[in-house]
């Protein structure tokens, strides 16, 4: 049973039980013919204000850490498998909590010797992972979008701990969010990503997949994705709908992500 079907199942099972489960003056940043440039800004990172925002994977430590450190390695031999480097985190709807997954992600990615890894916020709708992660809200993907900045002045060193990974935020939500995912100046973007940044694994943040048309038109794009349910939440109509939409992109697992108020607030499992 591949994952779509399996989290079928597990969101009928949760309808009645909850199941606790497992443009064409776009500048880049790489000169002609010369090596790819670190980001120029660095930032360290609170651990406080990640840790009130649920991002907890930044450090070894807590029960809700742990699960975020076997999604890493279950999606990392996936796409080491297939020599994947393009993560997509999405979900059928809203809220169902694909930011905190995909910072989580890259932070537990992060804490491992020689992987390099790179967080892109490309909800051009909904830009949060400036917030999550206590960023100033400067830069940002769509000024790269419109040529306005670099790559490399968009992108920032983000340091917690001993650990960092390469952060490009997004900044003011776009009422042209659709346009921008399909346009040309994207495609531009992620080939620059692809060759400036080509040793990391790059997990982006993207919108609900049913809200709109940016997924469906920036999937073909990504190697892979990662589905997050929430269970209660997504329904089995959400996720067959979201069958449709997949365009042959590999699901590299589904998260069925869920609030909970038991003590260990941290419920989901991989598929
Ligand atoms: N595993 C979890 N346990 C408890 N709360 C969670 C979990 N994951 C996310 N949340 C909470 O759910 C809310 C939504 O999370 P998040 O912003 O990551 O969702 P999202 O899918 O990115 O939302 P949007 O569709 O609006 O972008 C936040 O308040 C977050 O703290
Ligand atoms: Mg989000």
């Amino acid at each position: 049973m591949d994952s779509i079907k399996q989290a079928i199942e597990l969101a009928r099972g949760a309808s009645t039980a909850p199941r606790q489960t497992a443009s064409a003056n776009f500048r880049t940043s790489l000169p002609q013919g010369g090596a790819p440039e670190a980001p120029v800004r660095d930032m360290r990172l609170d651990p406080n204000h990640l840790d009130a925002n649920r991002i907890v994977a930044h450090g070894a430590s807590g029960q809700s850490g742990r699960y975020y450190d076997m999604l890493r390695t279950q999606v990392l031999q996936e796409m080491d498998k297939n020599s994947w480097q393009f993560l997509a985190v999405t979900s059928p709807t809203a809220g169902c909590g694909k930011t905190v997954t995909a910072c989580n992600l890259a932070m537990s990615i992060a804490r491992l010797p020689e992987r390099p890894v790179m967080l892109v916020d490309l909800d051009l709708r909904k830009p949060t992972i400036a917030n999550y992660l206590g960023l100033d809200g400067t830069g940002g993907v769509l000024n790269v979008l419109e040529g306005r900045t670099s790559l490399s002045s968009a992108a920032l060193q983000a340091r917690v701990g001993p650990n960092s990974l390469v952060v490009l935020p997004g900044s003011v939500p776009s009422p042209n969010a659709s346009e921008w995912m399909a346009s040309q100046a994207m495609a531009m973007l992620l080939e620059a990503i692809k060759r400036d940044f080509r040793s990391r694994i790059v997990i982006f943040d993207l919108p609900p997949m049913l809200l709109a048309d940016d997924v469906i038109s920036i999937l073909p794009r990504m190697d892979a994705m990662l589905l997050i349910a929430g269970v209660g939440s997504t329904s089995v109509a959400d996720l067959k709908e979201c069958q449709k939409h997949l365009q042959g992109t590999p699901v590299a697992r589904v998260v069925v992500n869920k609030v909970t108020e038991t003590t260990d607030s941290y419920c989901y499992g991989y598929y």
